[in-house]
């Protein structure tokens, strides 16, 4: 364990090397780091069809390699701000510092993807004098919140610590005791939190009780990055049920392309950012492609995360209804959606129908079947979310359109040239009015997530 000890205020932040002291959901020194057989190739073309890939069931874990690259840029301010001392940077160390530890509760609540519906995901950590001493995670609706199993592993260090979580804590009675209640019994010193609950139960409660107890409390901290962990769960609160959380996810080589050439799957990015395609799949109730991607890639379409709540449903974009009746899925009896126009062919439709398929007519938009009708009748049929996987057509429409809330990009380190396949060819240019919400290395590889300006400005007015 290396920490840089020359230190004034008596602050610590971890350099590299081994794991720092941290406990997850236990004492510190009782870590537990399981790993799990994840099957992550996509596709059933050749054979066997898929990658074996070994990941760490919490891959974000401060001693995995894949955390050393977390918040890189966070990293070299904190480290500055030891160099320096924290009179010499003021507050902005100190916020250099809040934005390293939330974006650990942030890298912790994104493990539980997929098992806390109907709740959110939520990270916490425990600091004192810089070092962390605990951490928690919500692990699933009906179990100890993230806060909670922080504090119960923190024990007594907890008195006097920083608590960094993702989200506003609870002060209502739910399944569990209020959050705050703990936090208080527990007499910790400060909160930094990231976004208010608009869970109508609590909607600013939780942190006006901590305040009225004396303890200080500070927001926003990776405001953006946080929203993107819950966006359905923001939106559902926030702006009703009838509005559908939209995603956009693509893998880009570093020339801009989803694949080598026409016709062709390629495999642009690692095995971590294909975990982390299936967290975002986790996320969502519906997982939608164009049909010249279920054609070429045949890929599965499911989330291949253990202990995940619920699979996305799958929906292909078919307006000549090409889609093979035979397909196969991983599961037998696989639901799922072929959205295609008026006018396709009746014979098709039965052979899709016999086969599980919902098949659904829509009004043709461009030449391609009506997104928003498409969305309408998800969302009508309770899938109020859907990831967007592609390919270059599916997007451009999306993009065109101005329908997504978030976007992903994974970069691979790969030049694919003319012969590429683009992401996006609209010949409209499309400034994007997004925020850059999140940014990180996973494996050899780099994610940018953004969000949608509108929808933040939105997602704002109820997050205080
Ligand atoms: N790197 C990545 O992240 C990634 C992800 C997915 C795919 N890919 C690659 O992308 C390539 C396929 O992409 P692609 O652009 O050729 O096709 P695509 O986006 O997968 O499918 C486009 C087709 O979907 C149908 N469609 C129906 N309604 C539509 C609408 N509103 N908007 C757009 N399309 C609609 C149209 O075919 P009909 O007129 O016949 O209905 C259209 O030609 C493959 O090489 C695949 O490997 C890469």
């Amino acid at each position: 364990m290396y920490y840089h000890n020359n230190l004034r205020g008596g602050v610590k932040v971890p350099t590299g090397g081994d794991s720092p002291r941290v406990a997850l959901g236990h004492r510190a020194g009782a870590i537990p780091e399981p790993t799990v057989t994840v099957w992550m190739g996509e596709g059933w073309l050749g054979d066997p069809p898929v990658l074996r890939a070994e990941v760490e069931a919490r891959p974000f874990c401060v001693s995995s390699p894949l955390h050393r690259s977390q918040g890189f840029f966070s990293v070299i301010i904190a480290r500055r701000y030891i160099e320096l001392g924290p009179d010499a940077m003021g507050n902005c160390g100190q916020k250099a510092l809040d934005e390293f530890f939330i974006r650990r509760a942030i890298d912790l609540a994104w493990s539980a993807a997929g098992k806390t519906d109907p709740n959110p995901l939520v990270g916490a950590v425990v600091v004192r004098a810089g070092e962390i001493v605990a951490e928690g995670v919500h692990e699933k609706a009906g179990e100890a919140h993230a806060e909670v199993a922080a504090l119960a592993a923190a024990g007594s260090a907890a008195e006097g610590a920083t608590l960094y979580v993702t989200l506003e804590p609870c002060s209502h009675q739910g399944k569990t005791p209020p959050c705050v209640d703990r936090i208080i019994e527990r007499k910790i010193r400060r909160v930094v939190v990231s976004t208010q609950d608009p869970f109508r139960l609590v909607d600013g409660r939780g942190i006006e009780r901590l305040r009225q107890a004396g303890i200080e409390v500070e927001m926003g901290i990776l405001r953006d990055a946080a929203v993107l962990l819950n966006l359905s769960y923001f939106k559902k609160h926030i702006l009703g049920d009838g509005v559908p959380a939209i995603t956009l996810k693509a893998a880009v080589s570093l020339d801009g392309k989803i694949s080598a050439a026409r016709g062709e799957r390629t495999d642009i990015t690692s095995e971590q950012s294909r975990l982390w395609t299936h967290r975002l799949r986790a996320m969502h109730r519906s997982l939608l492609v164009g049909i010249e991607t279920a054609l070429i890639d045949r890929p599965r379409l499911d989330c291949r995360l253990p202990g995940v709540f619920a699979a996305p449903v799958p929906v292909v974009l078919d307006t000549r209804l090409r889609f093979p009746a035979a397909y196969r899925w991983p599961v037998e009896a696989q639901p799922f959606y072929i959205f295609t126009v008026h006018e396709a062919d009746r014979e098709r439709e039965g052979a899709l129908a016999a086969a599980g398929g919902t098949v659904v007519r829509c009004k043709e938009s461009g030449g391609g079947v009506d997104i928003g009708d498409v969305l309408g009748r998800l969302l009508a049929d309770g899938l109020g979310s859907c990831l967007v996987e592609g390919g270059g057509a599916v997007f451009s429409s999306f993009i065109e359109r101005g329908l997504w809330d978030a976007l992903y990009l994974f970069a691979g380190p790969s030049f694919f040239g003319p012969d590429g396949v683009t992401l996006y060819r609209s010949r409209t240019r499309a400034p994007l009015e997004a925020v850059a919400a999140d940014a990180r290395l996973i494996g050899n590889d780099i994610l940018c997530a953004y969000l949608n300006e509108s929808t933040r400005r939105m997602l704002a007015d109820g997050l205080g």
